[in-house]
């Protein structure tokens, strides 16, 4: 399939007024617009127009049975696409808008494409805490499909340059909205049953944990799981190779650091998980910028967002074809 715009170049729209509704223009025309989040930059498309979705995976060259999370502006809009139950109820009063994604069963009337969907029963919908963000999906008024925006297996965008290294000419537009607070995808978790957790993210476990009062369920975290589909073991790669929990660079290697073990770029000097999330994709995007062949990675404690941080580092470091 040839991906919209192949000969054209991508809008780059201010986050102001006439940006937002341009934006919301473009995907009422079924095309692909990339904007800011608080975790990573998404590309959208409406999720009820099969067309407009198929647009994604065409400019991602993503595989097919990766199904995607749609955002919407409210916890209203939500309960309208999936059914929440008890539990995804509290955890959608706890911490949405915010960076966690909830999985429910799909409601009859959800009018969403299968596309988005890949043939599940289920559905994955997200409340995004970006202005930016919100401001595209109120404008738009609908929901909005969106993986992040980076071409399939690549590292995830937390800045329009990001989006425009890996995308530009293959998307209609990207609202530039600085770069990403979290830095880090959301949480999954899905209430489909007993809440399981699918995928580390920007909110710690333990917080989700604390706020339903009880532990979750073992992950799913796995590309061969057929409720979970989508976590290809090769993710979030740098184009150099990489060996992790290092203490110090082997002839050749760069080192990203990380508290103490300085390296030549680090995540936070500090040891500051947080601060490391944020900064995590952008120092992958650098150590590409410095053409980068072997990368030694610091040991990241195994705590808060130290697992998804140590999750997406694990994707990096991962056999790749
Ligand atoms: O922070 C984020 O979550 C970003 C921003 C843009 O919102 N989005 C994001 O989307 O990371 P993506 O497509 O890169 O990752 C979506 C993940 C995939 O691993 C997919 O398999 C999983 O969500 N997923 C989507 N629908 C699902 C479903 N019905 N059941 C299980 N997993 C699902
Ligand atoms: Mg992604």
């Amino acid at each position: 399939m040839q991906p919209r715009n192949a000969n054209a170049t991508s809008e780059h729209l201010r986050p102001d007024a006439a940006g937002l509704s341009r934006a919301a223009a473009l995907l009422t025309q079924g095309a692909c617009v990339a904007f800011p989040t608080e975790t990573v930059y998404g590309l959208g498309a409406d999720a009820r127009n099969a067309d407009a979705v198929a647009g994604i995976y065409a400019a991602k060259g993503r595989p097919s049975f990766n199904p995607l999370i749609v955002h919407v502006a409210s916890l209203a809009d939500a309960a309208g696409l999936i059914d929440l139950g008890a539990d995804g109820q509290v955890l959608a009063q706890a911490f949405w808008p915010g960076a966690l994604t909830l999985v429910g069963r799909m409601r009859a009337d959800a009018g969403i494409s299968s596309l988005v969907t890949a043939g599940l029963d289920t559905l994955a919908v997200r409340v995004p805490d970006h202005p930016v963000a919100q401001g595209v999906l109120r404008a738009f008024g609908g929901p909005v499909a969106a993986p992040s925006a980076n071409p399939s297996g690549r590292i995830s965008p937390t800045t329009a340059a990001h989006v425009l290294a890996g995308l530009a000419g293959r998307i209609a537009a990207v609202v530039d909205g600085g770069a990403c607070g979290v830095g880090l995808e959301s949480t999954i978790v899905s209430v489909a049953e007993t809440p399981r957790l699918l995928r580390a993210g920007g909110v710690p476990t333990e917080a989700i944990e604390a706020a339903l009062g009880r532990a979750l369920a073992a992950g799913e975290d796995d590309a061969a799981a057929p409720t979970a589909p989508g976590q290809l073991a090769s993710h979030y790669a740098p184009r150099g190779r990489v060996r992790l929990n290092a203490v110090q660079a082997l002839p050749g290697e760069t080192l990203l650091g990380f508290g103490a073990i300085a390296g030549d770029l680090t995540l936070s000097a500090s040891g500051d998980l947080q601060e490391a999330a944020a900064r995590l994709f952008d120092c992958l995007h650098r150590l590409d910028a410095m053409e980068a062949s072997a990368i030694a990675v610091a040991p990241v404690p195994d705590h808060g967002l130290g697992r998804a941080i140590n999750d997406r580092l694990k994707r990096a470091a991962a056999p790749r074809d």
